[in-house]
C-alpha cells in the first residue's frame, strides 16, 4: 500500500464520512453480545481516524449514533453513551496536544445524556476551536431532518430569508468541507438519516464488510474507487 502516492494525489476527498454500521452483527455471528460489537467498533473508528489524518483527509465525519437509534434497548442505549465517555477521554488525551479540532453534530443539549458528558464535549469543542489540520466531526444524536428544522427555526425566529447559503450557514456541519464521500458499511444501501442536505453530490461507497472489520486496505479500495470516479455537478459528460 503506498500511502504517500495516494496522499499526494489531487484527487483524494477532502471529507469523508463513516456510517459505521454493522457493529451488532459483527459481534452476533462471534456468538458475543451486540455491545462488544460497539467497542469493537470503537478502535475501528480510532484506527480510521489515524488513518484518515495520515492520509491528509481535512474532515471526517462518523455517525455513531441517530435520533433513531434512543429506540435501541435501555442496555444497548446505555453501553453506547459509557463507549461515548470513553471516546472523549480518548480525545483528551491523545488529540489535544495536536492541531485536531473537534466537533459535534447532534443535539447534545439532549438530557437523556448524562450532564458531565455534555460538558466534556462541549469543552473539547471550545479547546480546540482553533485547530486546523484536522476537523474531526462526530455525529451523536444526529439527524438529518433535525439538524434542518433547527436550521430553519433558527432563521425564521431572527427573520432571515431561507436560502440555500443561509440555511448552510446553521447547520452543524456549517464550517466543514463539501462532503466528497459516504462510506457505509454492512451492506445496507440507503443514509438512515445522514446528511441529506449536504449529500446531494456526495459520492457513495456501500460495502458488506461489517464496520469492525473495515480495514485500511479497505479504505484504500473506497479511496482509488472514489478517485476514479468522474464527479459532474450536473455538467455535460466528457
Ligand atoms: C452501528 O452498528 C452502530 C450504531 C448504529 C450505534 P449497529 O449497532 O447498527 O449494528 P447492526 O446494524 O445492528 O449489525
Ligand atoms: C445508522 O445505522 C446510524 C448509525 C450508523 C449511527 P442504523 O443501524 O441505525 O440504521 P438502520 O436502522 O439500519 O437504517
Ligand atoms: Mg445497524
Amino acid at each position: 500500500m503506498n500511502i504517500e502516492k495516494l496522499k499526494n494525489n489531487p484527487r483524494m476527498p477532502k471529507h469523508v464520512a463513516y456510517i459505521i454500521d454493522g457493529n451488532g452483527r459483527w459481534a452476533l455471528r462471534r456468538g458475543l453480545p451486540r455491545t462488544a460489537g460497539h467497542s469493537f467498533g470503537l478502535e475501528n473508528v480510532k484506527k480510521h481516524i489515524e488513518f484518515a489524518s495520515d492520509l491528509g483527509i481535512k474532515n471526517i465525519s462518523i455517525y455513531a449514533f441517530s435520533t433513531e437509534n434512543w429506540k435501541r434497548s435501555e442496555k444497548e442505549v446505555k453501553y453506547i453513551i459509557k463507549l461515548f465517555d470513553k471516546y472523549l477521554d480518548v480525545f483528551k488525551n491523545e488529540y489535544l496536544s495536536r492541531d485536531v479540532r473537534i466537533i459535534f453534530s447532534g443535539d447534545l443539549s439532549d438530557e437523556r445524556f448524562p450532564e458531565d458528558i455534555r460538558k466534556r464535549a462541549a469543552e473539547l469543542v471550545e479547546m480546540t476551536k482553533h485547530k486546523t489540520s484536522l476537523t474531526i466531526n462526530t455525529c451523536v444524536n444526529y439527524g438529518g431532518r433535525q439538524e434542518i428544522l433547527k436550521a430553519v427555526n433558527e432563521l425564521v425566529k431572527i427573520g432571515k430569508p431561507v436560502d440555500e447559503a443561509t440555511l448552510t450557514s446553521h447547520l452543524y456541519s456549517a464550517d466543514l468541507l463539501p462532503l466528497d464521500l459516504i462510506i457505509r458499511t454492512s451492506g445496507e444501501q440507503r443514509t438512515s438519516n445522514f446528511m441529506p442536505w449536504q449529500s446531494v453530490y456526495s459520492e457513495f461507497y456501500f460495502t458488506k464488510t461489517l464496520w469492525p472489520s473495515f480495514s485500511k486496505k479497505e479504505m484504500v479500495k473506497a479511496l482509488k474507487d472514489y478517485m476514479g470516479r468522474e464527479r459532474r455537478f450536473g455538467k455535460e459528460k466528457g
